[in-house]
């Protein structure tokens, strides 16, 4: 269990999943994801062009991974402010700030991304966030706090996933397991669709509202531009490759974001034990081969609010 060499703490949906599902509780698999996660995150940081005796602001810090490796390049003169709406995960983030010796730099705050106002307007250098904007309703309101707090010349850089492609996938599935054609029906399609409808919305009107897929990269951009953000930039990566996971428990330990249960609960809650064989049957081969292919969607956006530079004034 990765939990039982990292600090205590109580949990929510977001500490179950950044803690333990996501990487399907297993170690190795851990070391994975956070080499993954660890790039998004320097791209943000890159994106972010901080300076010696800045302060970010990273919204929806969970484990911390931006603030401290924001920390770790630019030393002991950056001030972070770490904001959450999980307070498991801000105590979680408060007891590594302590454990790497950074605490007196960072200052921890309980609130939603579209609600800043305990941080003063026009008062911080650079907001951050990754993968966060995806699971808020209102992300102009989000986007506008995060220029309100922003001084004049202030950055923002943030990531994130683009998981309109799942959602799409559960659609379909569901429109080829109900089309009248499907006769006989295809069992295996069936246990598919069962799958990715636990995970994802499987039918238009529910990712109409459904903030984690109900957007584009282009909608995303849009929305920084018309918050009133200047020079913004946009960059979409989507990458293949060869899923990292080979090993069948990790496959069904794991989750795809914070909202969906892992297919191991599927499996037991929503499969009967003749299903679970056939479903098992299929797909456990494949993904024991390595040729299971992963796909990744990731934007990034930068923009910089419009005034006078301080930062640059002194150079
Ligand atoms: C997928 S995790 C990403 C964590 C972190 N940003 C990272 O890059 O590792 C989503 C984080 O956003 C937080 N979160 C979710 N909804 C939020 C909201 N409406 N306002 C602020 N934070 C939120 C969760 O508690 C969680 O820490």
């Amino acid at each position: 269990m990765l939990t039982e060499t990292r600090p205590s703490c109580d949990t929510d949906v977001w500490s179950e999943w950044l803690l333990h599902y996501r990487q399907a509780d297993d170690e190795d698999y851990g070391k994975a994801v956070q080499a993954a996660v660890a790039e998004y995150a320097d791209r943000v940081i890159a994106g972010a062009q901080l300076e010696p005796g800045m302060t970010l602001v990273d919204v929806g810090s969970g484990e911390g991974l931006i603030a401290f490796r924001a920390i770790g390049r630019i030393g002991e003169s950056l001030n972070v402010i770490l904001t959450d709406i999980s307070a498991p995960m801000l105590r979680y983030a408060e007891n590594a700030a302590r454990e790497r010796d950074c605490v007196d730099q960072c200052t921890f705050i309980e609130c939603p991304a579209d609600d800043l106002s305990s941080i003063p307007t026009a008062s911080v250098d650079v907001v951050t966030t990754r993968s966060v904007l995806a699971y808020v309703q209102d992300k102009p309101a989000a986007l506008r706090e995060f220029y309100r707090i922003l001084k004049p010349g202030g950055r923002i850089s943030i990531a994130e996933p683009i998981l309109q492609d799942e959602a799409l996938y559960a659609r379909v599935l569901r429109m080829r397991v109900e089309a009248p054609s499907a006769q006989p029906p295809d069992r295996f399609l069936e246990l598919l669709h069962r799958w990715k409808a636990a995970q994802f919305p499987d039918t238009e009107e529910v990712c109409l509202k459904s903030s984690h897929v109900n957007y584009t990269e282009r909608i995303l951009f849009r929305n920084v531009v018309d918050s009133g953000f200047a020079e913004g930039h946009m960059e979409l990566h989507i990458n293949s490759k060869r899923a990292q996971i080979t090993s069948w428990k990790q496959f069904i330990g794991c989750s795809p974001h914070p909202w969906a249960p892992p297919l191991s609960f599927i499996l037991a809650e929503k499969f009967s034990a003749e299903e679970r064989q056939l479903f098992e049957q299929v797909l456990r081969p494949s993904i024991e081969s390595g040729e299971h292919i992963s796909t990744d969607r990731m934007v990034y956006i930068t923009g910089r609010k419009p005034g006078f530079d301080t930062k640059h004034a002194a150079n």
